[in-house]
């Protein structure tokens, strides 16, 4: 059989776990290093067939992990997740409008396309709300805005940054929130399970410190939440939820989930790297 690979340039927590599970299952598996990978391209280099069985791709740089699952497609490798799906939650704008068309519940959405738009679509929006950049996570740069002279003031900021994408502006109504969010992990057509994030400030991310506690699954979760990772186009994600007045509400799905809270939290309820590893099996 030819072995899976597992695509990361920073061996991580959960990459050590992914490993370990592939090892426990004596499925023969390749660490590669993005950072060593190229591919050249051409009917003859792709005549060689497909290198892997199957690749799971756990690149945290977005550039080098869309391009790998791409590169990796073009030769007949299934990869999840796949470059689309990366494409779409790697851009929040993006993800809102999958979201949008399959009916998912999200907080109110506002997109301008220059940062003088933004301070009137925030104001149409109505304050408070979030203002947050299209690509990145871990909540940097999202800052709450309340009211028009804030969002003046950190609009001007971002018309300061060189880069054009940072002159887009994704604002969203500041839904308020019980002091938590919830983070689903889906694994094809099963979700692993959940965790609640609490934090002290409103950007409720592990990567801030946030705290992760086991989340029951009701209906109420798991619809959205799977809802969610289809409309993306399915795979190993993390969907990001906050409870609104009138239900969950969901913020954005991850591409490239880390579980290291998620693993902690739940102990030996769950195992998110033997779940991923069953998911990248089948998709063998
Ligand atoms: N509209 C919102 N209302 C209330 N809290 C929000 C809102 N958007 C984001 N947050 C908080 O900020 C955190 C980061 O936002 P998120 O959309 O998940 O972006 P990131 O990619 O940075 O994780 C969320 O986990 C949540 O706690
Ligand atoms: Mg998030």
């Amino acid at each position: 059989m030819r072995p899976v690979a597992v695509l990361a340039s920073r061996v991580r927590y959960e990459e050590k776990r992914i490993f370990a599970a592939l090892e426990r299952r004596g499925v023969p598996y390749a660490h590669v290093d993005t950072r060593r990978f190229s591919a050249e391209l051409g009917r003859e280099a792709a005549s060689a067939g497909p290198p892997y069985a199957v690749a799971l791709n756990r690149e945290i740089s977005h550039s080098r992990g869309l391009y790998a699952s791409m590169l990796l497609e073009a030769r007949g490798v299934p990869v999840v997740n796949r470059s689309g799906v990366i494409a779409v939650c790697g851009d929040k704008l993006r993800t809102s409008l999958e979201l949008e068309r399959a009916g998912v519940p999200t907080p109110r959405t506002a997109v301008a396309l220059t940062p003088e738009e933004g301070v009137e679509a925030a104001e149409r929006l109505g304050f408070p709300v979030v203002v947050k950049p299209l690509t990145g996570s871990w909540g940097r740069l999202a800052a709450a805005v309340r009211d028009r002279d804030a969002a003046q003031t950190v609009l001007e900021h971002r018309a300061a940054l060189p880069s054009p994408l940072q002159h887009i502006v994704y604002l969203q109504e500041l839904v308020d929130k019980p002091g938590r969010d919830i983070r689903v992990i889906v694994a094809g057509d099963k979700v692993v399970g959940a965790t609640y994030r609490y934090s002290d400030g409103w950007r409720t991310n592990a990567a801030r410190g946030a705290r992760s506690e086991p989340c029951p699954l009701t209906p109420e979760l798991v619809e959205p939440a799977m809802l969610a990772a289809r409309a993306v186009g399915g795979g190993v994600l993390g969907v990001d939820l906050i409870e609104g007045p009138e239900g969950p509400l969901v913020l954005e799905v991850n591409h490239n989930v880390e579980f290291r809270g998620f693993q902690d939290a739940h102990g030996e309820d769950a195992d998110v790297a033997d779940a991923i590893v069953s998911h990248v099996l089948e998709a063998a």
